[in-house]
């Protein structure tokens, strides 16, 4: 199984993330940023999602509460005052690790060789320990968001949530040098889900996936109703979903920056999409790469279409595993 530090704010759709990654990788441990909500109720939604799929073996760190240099910018219109409103849940019996979750993802990266990030919160967790140790790019195999867009974003015209709460982290983790996956809101907007497979998920009938209904219960009727959108994206899980089978998403090479400055883009990914001469983002999804950069070499893989299907019954066989 490959091993991965799931990097996080649950969220309705970090809670599908982490029902996939305990499930089908070697998560060494699970850290919180806030993000959807404060870090004290993300981290507390994290150990709820473990408590009820019976993996409370799997450390949680917290991390920090928000962006080192700009106030924190949650999302309750999306998943609620405790960042995951809906599922009635116990307080969770297991307890929070005291370690610090930049020093656990510096410690554990430099312990192990070969390790997957994936990140589906802000990321100033992930950018903190590059600053604090930068040793640790030598281990890391990749670094895979949920987080930015190839075509416009969801939070501001320009930028998608994720990259908009902290875009100086991201700039940090994009220009490290190390790989990253983005899964962006060109790719998750595939991922639609809706009152059938809400209806699926009741009828696989375990504690997950009764657990899974009433989060996208909830979900669908937060994005109907603030979005006006009809059917909830699992962002955060088709990154992980990436990592487990990469057969599920066709993706391309790109380079990718942050814009940091823009009155109107700030927290915009810019993506060089200049080689791939003849199609549209997100229009024509039958391109050729022609593969002659045109700006600076790719330092990313921008994840373009995705196996909805494919994605559909790796969580329902998911849900289905758990009690
Ligand atoms: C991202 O923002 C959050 O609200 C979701 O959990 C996801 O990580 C989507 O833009
Ligand atoms: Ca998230």
């Amino acid at each position: 199984m490959k091993k991965v530090i799931l990097d996080c704010d649950p969220g309705h759709d970090d809670a599908f993330a982490i029902m996939l990654a305990a499930k089908h990788l070697d998560v060494l441990g699970i850290t919180t940023i806030g993000g959807n909500g404060t870090l004290e109720n993300v981290s507390s939604n994290a150990l709820k999602v473990l408590e009820v799929i019976d993996r409370g073996e799997i450390p949680v760190y917290a991390g920090h509460e928000g962006p080192l240099v700009n106030p924190l910018v949650t999302a309750p219109q999306f998943h609620g005052e405790t960042g995951m409103d809906g599922p009635i849940l116990p307080e969770p019996t297991i307890k929070l690790q005291e370690q610090h979750a930049v020093d656990f993802i510096v410690e554990t990266v430099l312990a192990n060789k070969e390790i997957t990030l994936i990140a589906t919160g802000p990321l100033t967790n992930i950018a903190s320990a590059i600053n604090k140790n930068p040793q640790i790019l030598e281990n890391i195999k990749e670094i895979c968001i949920m987080g930015g867009s190839v075509t416009f974003g969801n939070w501001t015209p320009a930028a998608e949530f994720n990259i908009y709460v902290d875009p100086e982290a991201a700039s940090k983790v994009f220009n490290s040098g190390a790989l990253v996956k983005m899964t962006g809101v060109n790719l998750t907007r595939q991922c639609i889900i809706t009152e059938k497979e809400l209806k699926d998920f009741q009828d696989i009938n375990t504690k997950a996936s009764i657990f899974a209904a009433e989060l996208v219960d909830y979900f669908i009727g937060a994005t109907l109703k603030s979005a006006n959108v009809h059917g909830a994206n699992l962002h955060d899980a088709c990154a992980v979903a990436w990592i487990i089978n990469p057969e599920l998403i066709k993706s391309v090479p790109m380079h990718i920056d942050i814009e940091l400055h823009g009155e109107l883009t700030r927290g915009m990914t810019v993506c060089d999409y200049r080689h791939l001469r003849g199609s549209e983002p997100g229009v024509d999804l039958t391109r050729t790469p022609t593969m002659d950069y045109r700006g600076k070499e790719p330092n990313a893989e921008a994840a373009l279409e995705l196996d909805f299907e494919g994605f559909l019954d790796l969580l329902n066989d998911t849900l289905r595993d758990y009690n």
